[in-house]
């Protein structure tokens, strides 16, 4: 069974039963406003004119009480029930949708290094095929066809400006795509990548300070960030604060320490939540750190990547302290334990 939901300018999409009008109307080649597509950004907020819509767990960031209530909904979450009609709000989404304008291609790349970082976080390392290479925007994130796994998205961890592609990968129990990456993935395997997607790209065009957090395998897409920060030698102030359960647990933090010391309004600190040995490490939530430290992020941009929790809490504290909801970018990644747990 299927419904037909119309989107714009006469645009009429197929749905088919439990799917979500986003990946249908994407699934069909149509260039829909969109970020992280798990409910977290806002990205691909429209109006339900008619039909019947269910949605499953977004956050409220992404769409908060009044916004329901006036009938807004996001399509990354929302099953249709009955044939419907939906009004894109894009008009609201220009800086939002800038990188859909990249063409989305899939290319194979080669599997040139895996290099184990912590217990259970490695880095993929693949090399450019005779295609050509992936183009996208710091920040952004692909589909990785790794083995016969089902498709999982990474966030490229390397600057645009570079072709070979970098990707952090973590390992969780029944993780197919992960484990596969620790136990059996072979260095020269071919590896699919199909992208870019996702909104939480650097906006190289502010000029205002920037606060960037990450946790976890989130550091990727921050990395990539700063990266190409540096590289097109954006002058703003830069706080990158990089939260972890324990020292152990941190990685890369080297590169940081570079950028910090070419630059001097680049600042990084990394924060554990168990004492750390490291003068340089913080003890405590990256999200206590970061109130003792500013107090008003009026005129910032921040770049959100890690556990949806983290992101979550982190969007309220900015929000509380002054940044407008416009400039926060983030594409919480959702694991399927995340998932259970967000549903619980
Ligand atoms: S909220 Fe739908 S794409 Fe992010």
């Amino acid at each position: 069974m299927s419904f037909k939901v119309k989107i714009k300018n006469g645009i009429e999409i197929e749905v088919d039963d439990g799917n979500t009008i986003l990946e249908s109307a994407l699934d069909q080649g149509i260039d829909f406003p969109h970020g992280c597509r798990t409910g977290n950004c806002g990205a691909c907020k429209s109006k339900k004119i008619s039909g019947d819509i269910e949605m499953s767990p977004y956050s409220e960031f992404a769409l908060d009480k009044d916004e329901e209530n006036q009938g807004l909904i996001l399509p990354c979450r929302a099953v249709p029930w009955s044939d419907c009609e939906i009004e894109v709000l894009s008009e609201e989404h220009n800086d939002e949708t800038e990188a859909n304008g990249i063409e989305i291609k899939c290319l194979e790349y080669k599997v040139t290094n895996i290099t184990k970082k912590t217990k259970d976080i490695f880095i993929l390392d693949l090399k450019i095929g005779n295609k050509g290479s992936l183009n996208f925007k710091a920040g952004q994130y692909a589909e990785l066809y790794i083995g016969n796994c089902k498709e999982k998205h990474f966030s490229m961890a390397n600057s645009p400006e570079t072709s070979n592609l970098e990707f952090h990968i973590k390992t969780l129990d029944g993780g197919e795509v992960s484990n596969y990456v620790k136990n059996k993935l072979k260095i020269g395997e071919t590896v699919k990548v199909k992208g870019p997607y996702g909104n939480a790209y650097l906006r190289d065009r502010h000029k205002g300070p920037i606060i960037a957090i990450a946790g976890g395998t989130g550091l990727a897409p921050i990395l990539s960030i700063i990266k190409n920060s540096q590289e097109i030698k954006m002058k703003q102030p830069i706080n990158i604060y990089y939260g972890a359960q324990s020292e152990k647990e941190l990685y890369c933090i080297e590169q940081f320490e570079i950028f910090s010391k070419n630059n001097k309004n680049l600042k990084f600190f990394p924060v554990v939540v168990e004492e750390p040995e490291n003068k340089i490490v913080r003890k405590g939530f990256v999200t206590d750190a970061i109130v003792q430290d500013i107090n008003d992020f009026d005129g910032y941009k921040a770049y959100l990547a890690g556990p949806p929790k983290m992101v979550e809490v982190a969007e309220e504290i900015l929000i509380t302290n002054g940044i407008r909801k416009v400039d926060i970018h983030s594409d919480a990644f959702y694991t399927p334990y995340d998932e259970i747990k967000e549903k619980k």
